[in-house]
């Protein structure tokens, strides 16, 4: 496989001084590259998937670092997305191809390590399947992508979040599934209806 130049990464990092710490690093790098909205909102899935861990029993220090990282991709234009991640060795699904937006989860992986040098195999996979969760997810996958939509990054209140929390009550599956559902109620109607949030809904709702 042909190997990524470390240039690419550290050409990122020109101008901004990291600690190794990813809860100050994450918020500066987003920061500096001109998406302070996304670092707020990076903080807040943090705090979030740190609350949840805690309630259903799993590691919160792990929850919070995929917590800081998942989003930090956001720098990159939608547009750019598919191009970037096949010049870092990246599959691009065909769904990927149509809504290029659901590959900032992936870039987002490689980034948590090259960039902040994460090597938690557990912290990178649930950066990296953040927003459609996947077939076979950990807790800390799940853990992840329920803080990501409890603490979304759009106005308001989600739609569906009641139902979440309260189904977060029964159990940390019961909440993945609400918003799995919540999606596949609405396939027909999405743009598109990424491959590993069907495998999740799938393997989740039997
Ligand atoms: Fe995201
Ligand atoms: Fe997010």
């Amino acid at each position: 496989m042909r190997k990524i130049p470390a240039s690419m990464f550290s050409r990122l990092c020109d101008g901004v001084t990291l600690t190794g710490r990813v809860a100050e690093d994450v918020p500066t790098f987003l920061r500096y590259h001109g998406c302070p909205k996304t670092a707020r909102h990076s903080a807040q899935v943090a705090a979030e998937a740190r609350r949840v861990a805690e309630y259903v029993g799993e590691n919160v220090v792990q929850a919070e670092m995929a917590g800081w990282l998942h989003d930090c991709s956001a720098l990159f234009p939608t547009l750019e997305r598919a191009n970037i991640a096949r010049q870092w060795n990246i599959p691009v699904l065909p769904e990927e191809e149509r809504l290029p937006m659901i590959i900032h989860q992936k870039l987002s992986r490689t980034l948590a390590s090259e960039v902040f040098g994460v090597d938690d195999v557990l912290v990178l996979d649930a950066v990296e399947c953040h927003t459609t969760l996947k077939a076979n997810p950990t807790r800390l996958d799940k853990v992840v992508f329920v803080a990501d939509k409890i603490a979304w990054d759009q106005d308001g209140i989600a739609p569906y979040y009641q139902k979440l929390a309260a189904a977060l009550e029964q159990s940390l599956d019961h909440a993945v599934l609400v918003y799995l559902k919540y999606l596949w109620d609405r396939r027909h109607t999405l743009k598109v209806f990424h491959p590993w949030a069907r495998e999740a809904y799938m393997q989740m709702s039997l």
